[in-house]
């Protein structure tokens, strides 16, 4: 829909239409204005920076925002020093908070050298109250601040902020909204990501995620199906369809859909050839859906499955509603029904209340299950989670010495995983030119492994029959099979 909306012919002495996502092509219509009379007197286009922390959610919604300056004219530049500047945020951990507030000090001397700079700040970060009032008092340059529920009004409040000499803060508690049909632009011309739901219902106790993304809301499949087409007719053939818990898609629409029946209708858009998807609770991973994976000629071989803690007691803390016993049986289910499937994790050590035994529990998953890849993360408080009031922090030193057995543990299992396909012949579809040698070219098995192998740009976006000659670990080194 909206490569038929022509922002030149949008007649701006008319109020803006109260409906989306007109309304917002209107304001898109105002800054392209405003950014051809900052050419005229510049003679040159506003460049534009738009920096991502945080998951593919993020990263999805960094590529909407995109869509819509490109639409407005602006120059989009990978470097910070421009005229408008956005950090999109995350707050999943302290790290991800401390790494913005360094970012921020550095945008400060920029904006000293170019005032005409615009700094805006957004994401889930800026969903907490406290970050937010932090921003108000302490970082007055900041020209723009909005969170993640209203991001669709992106070209709304550039207008606001451009018109205004005061910091512009946008934030709202929660909301039932959905906004179809606005511009993105993508990262990769290739492939994409396809929010399916938004928000989480889950509240793992030590998780900020329900509180700064809102409730659960599911896109309707039509909605979904229509944007992917749109993408494959430009030349998309991998999607990523994202949801913090995608096993649960659809349940709440108003005719319910389940996830495995949502991927059944992916599958059958033609020139679409993979398709990948994240995240799936085990608490709710369907037999269907092991049955859909397994029939399925596009679903890849791969499946992120967090497990977070190997010990059932601390599971029971972190509110996750399986046992370590349920967890093992899903795996080795669905190890059963598709032998070539790549398992991948997220753990979490030293949450409060861990002790060693718990800590060995979780080692034992690890062993069993033999994760192909795993995240590993240390605790960390979140305000606000029912896991920051628990007692028995887990002291730094004992966590830092877990931490460090589990990523051992994890690299050597995940290094034998990975020699399992040496010497076949498998599908690869490529993704860049390698950023050391550029006689070679990178891309990915339908297991998730990076492979490295001769060849040229015009492979970019292909599937390719790779000979997959020598483990290096954590990829592959290849020779395609056509010379
Ligand atoms: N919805 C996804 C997770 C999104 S957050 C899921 O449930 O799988 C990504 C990962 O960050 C989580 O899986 C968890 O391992 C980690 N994480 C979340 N909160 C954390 C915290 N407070 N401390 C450390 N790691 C955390
Ligand atoms: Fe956080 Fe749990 Fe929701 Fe994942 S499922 S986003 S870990 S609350
Ligand atoms: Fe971070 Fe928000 Fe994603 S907190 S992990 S960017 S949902």
């Amino acid at each position: 829909m909206y490569n038929e909306i022509d922002l030149d012919r949008i007649d701006l002495t008319q109020e803006a239409p109260a409906q989306e996502p007109v309304r917002q092509y209107y304001f898109m219509a105002k800054c392209r204005k405003w950014v051809q009379e900052f050419e005229t007197k510049n003679k040159r286009r506003p460049t534009a920076c738009i920096q991502t922390f945080g998951c593919q959610m993020n990263e999805r919604d960094s590529e909407k925002m995109r869509g819509i300056l490109e639409n407005i004219g602006y120059e989009l530049t990978k470097t910070e020093e421009a005229d408008f500047v956005l950090y999109n945020t995350c707050t999943v951990r302290e790290n991800a908070n401390l790494k913005v507030y360094g970012h921020l000090g550095y945008l400060s001397g920029l904006k000293k050298k170019n005032p005409q700079m615009v700094i805006a700040l957004c994401g889930c970060m800026m969903q907490e109250p406290d970050v937010a009032e932090k921003i108000r008092t302490s970082y007055r340059y900041v020209d723009l601040v909005f969170g993640t529920h209203n991001i669709f009004k992106f070209a709304e409040l550039l207008v606001t902020a451009l018109e205004s000499d005061r910091m512009v803060m946008d934030l709202w508690k929660d909301t039932d909204k959905i906004v179809e049909d606005l511009p993105a632009e993508r990262t990769y011309p290739f492939k994409s990501g396809v929010n399916i739901m938004f928000g989480c219902n889950n509240f793992c106790s030590y998780c900020i995620v329900p509180y700064v993304r809102g409730r659960e809301r599911s896109r309707k499949p039509e909605d979904i199906i229509r944007e992917i087409e749109g993408l494959v007719a430009d030349g998309v053939v991998e999607v990523m369809l994202l949801g913090q818990n995608v096993n649960s898609y659809g349940k709440n629409l108003e005719e319910p859909v389940s996830f495995a029946q949502l991927l059944q209708m992916v599958e059958q858009i033609n020139g679409l050839k993979r398709i990948r998807f994240m995240t799936s609770h085990p608490k709710d991973l369907s037999d269907d859906l092991i049955a859909v994976m397994k029939d399925s000629k596009k679903i890849c071989r791969h499946l992120h499955l967090p497990l977070q803690s190997g010990s059932t007691e601390i599971l029971k803390k972190m509110n996750r509603r399986y046992t370590k016993e349920q967890y093992l049986a899903l795996a080795a289910k669905i190890r059963e029904a598709m032998p070539d499937i790549s398992i991948t994790t997220d753990i979490i050590v030293g949450f409060p209340g861990e002790r060693e035994e718990d800590f060995q529990e979780t080692l034992d998953v690890v062993r069993k299950v033999r994760y192909d890849s795993a995240f590993t993360f240390i605790y960390s408080k979140r305000t606000g989670t029912p896991a920051a009031a628990m007692e028995n922090q887990v002291p730094g030193d004992v966590v830092k010495d877990r931490f460090n057995r589990l990523l051992a543990l994890v690299q050597e299992i995940s290094k034998e995983q990975s020699e399992k396909v040496q010497g076949q012949v498998l599908p690869v579809l490529v993704e860049q030119q390698n950023e050391q040698d550029d006689s070679l070219v990178t891309g990915r098995l339908s297991n998730n492994l990076l492979v490295h192998f001769p060849g040229n740009k015009e492979m970019i976006g292909t599937i390719v029959d790779v000979h997959l000659k020598e483990c290096k670990g954590f990829y592959y080194l290849g020779e395609s099979m056509i010379q």
